[in-house]
């Protein structure tokens, strides 16, 4: 059991048994509550923006509540933006005024952050945009929200990524050292391919101007067995496909299988939105955390509070539907991974296998009528049972041969038999005991 995966330059063995984390997208946006992105959409005048900053008060802000409902909806670890594209930062930092503590909160909300999340027992990670829209030193590009103003050019003359890039190794150094253990930091992100969008004095940026590569070193230096993402364009521990489906494990160029977790969103945002109305279904995300583990992967499940510092209904709601599922079904995904291979998947169910090689959990997405046949297993399944309330399933081998005799059988099948009636579960699974 088990496969090869591409070793990593930080402690990952707690974070493929995990499997499950919260992202926290909060910021100054969530006054705007028209997406973390508005100052880019709407290229927000500076005086206009710095309103959502004056009069930041997240007066329901209790830290303590967000990781009390991450806990229970089997999130096992939580990154939190510490700042955004937007420059605001959530934390108390020397380098700059730009900071929550400089609003009528008054008070270091990434402090709050890590000291409630560790206290329920969650691991801790930092977002930190290497994008930032308010620096004064950083270079007005294709993204900048003061890209289409009369006098970009003449604002971005004297403008210095390297003056910048210094800002972000102070303020890293800043969050890896006032802040305890932290496990992960989740920088966002590179575009340093020419695109149609620059302007002949534009360029995009990359690890050059980010200067990763030191940035790196000094994240592990003060935290050496740090979890770091792949978007300060260089690879490190995490690959991180954002906002699709994988449908394989993720291989890097050289075709190994690497350690990636897939960030997703319960809306069409990662900030606080309050018209988007594209919110998922209960099925599609517990489809969506059973898909990924299948494949050998993370789920990074974003919410994005309000401006007034509380989780929204709707994300309650979708918080909900992971607690009920996982309060019975969390064996299937806690120290699993992608089946052995030479277990397939029945139609419309999705496999996950133990570390140990000795569970096999199949989840039914569509609940089948009557059997459910697993081609390969006959021989080697001892006990079968609803992973819920671990009733048994009773299983024969070979193939179902209700009048039809004669009928080539599938010696190598195994044929759960399954009651009329779906349980009361989104996503009913089954758990193998092998021989
Ligand atoms: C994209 C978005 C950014 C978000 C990130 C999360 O980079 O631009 O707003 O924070 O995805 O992965």
């Amino acid at each position: 059991m088990g496969y090869t995966v591409r070793k990593t330059p930080g402690d990952t063995s707690w974070f493929v048994h995990d499997r499950f984390g919260m992202f926290i997208h909060w910021g100054s946006y969530a006054m705007a509550a028209r997406h973390e992105w508005v100052k880019n959409r709407e290229c927000t005048p500076e005086e206009h923006y710095a309103l959502y900053a004056k009069y930041f008060d997240p007066d329901l802000y209790d830290a303590r509540e967000w990781a009390k409902k991450a806990k229970a909806a089997g999130m096992k670890y939580a990154v939190m933006t510490s700042k955004h594209h937007e420059g605001f930062c959530m934390f108390d930092s020397a380098y700059t005024d730009y900071k929550c503590t400089n609003t009528p909160a008054g008070r270091d909300l990434i402090r709050e952050y890590v000291d409630a999340f560790r206290a329920e027992g969650l691991k801790v990670g930092f977002y930190y945009s290497l994008i930032d829209w308010h620096h004064p030193s950083f270079p007005i590009d294709r993204l900048h929200p003061r890209r289409k103003d009369p006098d970009a050019f003449e604002q971005n003359q004297g403008r210095d990524i390297k003056v910048y890039a210094e800002y972000m190794r102070n303020q890293v150094r800043e969050l890896l050292t006032n802040y305890g253990k932290i496990d992960i930091l989740w920088f966002d992100f590179s575009y340093s391919q020419p695109s149609p969008d620059d302007l002949p004095w534009m360029k995009g940026k990359g690890k050059d101007d980010w200067e990763s590569e030191e940035l790196i070193k000094l994240a592990r230096s003060l935290q050496p067995d740090i979890i770091i993402d792949n978007r300060a364009e260089i690879e490190q521990d995490l690959w991180t496909p954002e906002q699709y489906q994988p449908t394989e494990w993720i291989r890097d160029k050289n075709g190994e299988r690497v350690v990636w977790e897939a960030c997703q969103t319960l809306s069409g945002s990662w900030g606080y939105y309050r018209d988007e109305s594209t919110w998922k279904s209960p099925e599609m995300l517990i489809r969506m955390l059973v898909n990924t583990v299948s494949l050998g992967g993370n789920l990074l499940m974003n919410v994005g509070p309000t401006a007034r510092g509380y989780l929204d209904y709707r994300a309650e709601a979708a918080l909900g539907v992971y607690a009920d599922w996982m309060k019975y079904n969390s064996r299937s995904i806690y120290g699993c991974t992608m089946a052995d291979p030479e277990f397939q998947a029945p139609a419309d169910c999705r496999l996950t296998q133990s570390e140990d090689g000795k569970r096999l959990y199949v989840h039914l997405f569509a609940y089948p009528f009557a059997h459910l046949q697993l081609r390969g297993l006959a021989g080697k399944v001892e006990y079968a049972q609803f992973l819920h309330d671990a009733s048994e399933l009773l299983f024969t081998e070979g193939g179902v041969n209700h009048f039809s005799e004669g009928a080539a059988r599938g010696d190598d099948l195994l044929v759960i038999e399954l009651p009329p009636v779906k349980p009361p579960v989104l996503v009913p699974v089954i758990e193998l005991f092998l021989k």
